[in-house]
């Protein structure tokens, strides 16, 4: 077992409800087993520039239930320069700091991955916080389910909107290169389609499917589009369709950032605290380029490699083929 003495926690890339909770967890449990903790301010940039800060006890009193991150975070390409990797090295040595805590999605990881191979003696741990639940290794990811109510309310809302005018509707969610949150999205909202960039469906099939949802009796249909789609995008999937279906008004609706905002579920907030409690104890039991998962409710560890680039993660097939019957 190798001796922490003092840990940085960040975070990085999109923000994610649920990394509050996160933080919390890391630095309560850092302190109670004697570790000092550095937060650092927006992510690598933090690192990169030197914006770090001592945190205690009270620095993350009444967050559980507020979104974003307190850390705050970015996107920071200079991080992926050999240059921007020994700055950060300098600056966390500097500060005495042996390991550190990455909250983020597949970028972050990267990021930490490159860094520690480039520099071991700083063990390296990462919690999967994005709200896009890409990652192998872990079922679910920190701010997934708090996204995914997110987008229901609002699709709820259309809903109500689109059946009182009889439309159809094209709604875009995020989710990047994962279909993830369109899919749940799609079955918890009774979608009548749900376009994923991990399901090819042709334009043809969906005109054929809202035909004959309309000669059905539908009074309305929406169809989610994944952001990641391979149609072309929301509007031109749109345009493709009024095109072919005169008798439906269209409209379009993005839903964009908001998404990203709002308090953290119940769920999001016990993950958050379980999976920053485990990234803790790792890293005291010497785990290092490791992320901390959940799999079948047990916090287990994957290397941040597979976390990355194991191909086996897919969605799940009852759930896809489920989409199609029960939206007839
Ligand atoms: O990775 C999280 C995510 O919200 C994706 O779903 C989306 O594609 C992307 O971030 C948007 O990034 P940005 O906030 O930098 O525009």
């Amino acid at each position: 077992m190798n001796k922490i003495s003092k840990l940085a926690v960040l975070t990085s890339g999109g923000d994610a409800p649920g990394m509050n909770p996160c933080i919390r967890a890391v630095v309560r449990t850092a302190l109670y087993n004697g570790i000092e903790v550095v937060g650092v301010r927006q992510g690598y940039k933090g690192l990169i520039e030197n914006d770090m800060y001592d945190m205690d006890k009270r620095s993350v009193s009444n967050i559980l239930n507020l979104g974003g991150t307190i850390l705050k975070t970015a996107r920071c390409l200079p991080f992926k320069e050999d240059e921007g990797m020994a700055t950060a090295y300098k600056h966390l040595k500097e500060r005495g700091i042996d390991a550190l805590v990455v909250i983020g999605g597949d970028g972050t990881f990267t990021g930490a991955l490159r860094f520690s191979r480039k520099f071991p003696d700083i063990a390296v741990m990462g919690v999967p916080g994005t709200i896009d639940n890409d990652l192998y290794g872990s079922t679910y990811t920190l701010g997934f389910d708090t996204a995914t109510n997110t987008v229901i309310q609002a699709i709820d809302k259309i809903r109500d909107t689109a059946d009182a005018h009889d439309r159809l509707f094209f709604i875009e969610v995020m989710g990047r290169d994962s279909g993830a949150i369109a899919l749940r999205a799609g079955i918890s909202c009774g979608a009548e389609a749900i376009l994923l960039p991990e399901k090819q469906t042709a334009v043809a099939d969906l005109i054929k499917n809202l035909k004959e949802g309309k000669s059905n009796k539908k009074s309305s249909s929406i169809v989610i589009v994944a952001e990641g789609d391979k149609n072309g995008g929301v509007y031109d999937v749109a345009k493709a369709v009024q095109q072919e279906v005169k008798d439906y008004d269209v409209k379009v609706t993005i839903l964009g950032h908001l998404q990203r905002g709002g308090s953290p579920s119940s769920f999001d907030r016990i993950l958050g605290s379980r999976l920053g409690f485990a990234a803790v104890n790792a890293l005291i039991a010497g785990e290092s380029q490791k992320m901390v998962g959940l799999q079948a409710n047990h916090i287990l560890l994957t290397s941040l490699d597979d976390a990355l680039n194991n191909h086996e993660f897919k969605l799940e097939a009852d759930l896809l083929q489920m989409a199609d019957i029960l939206s007839i």
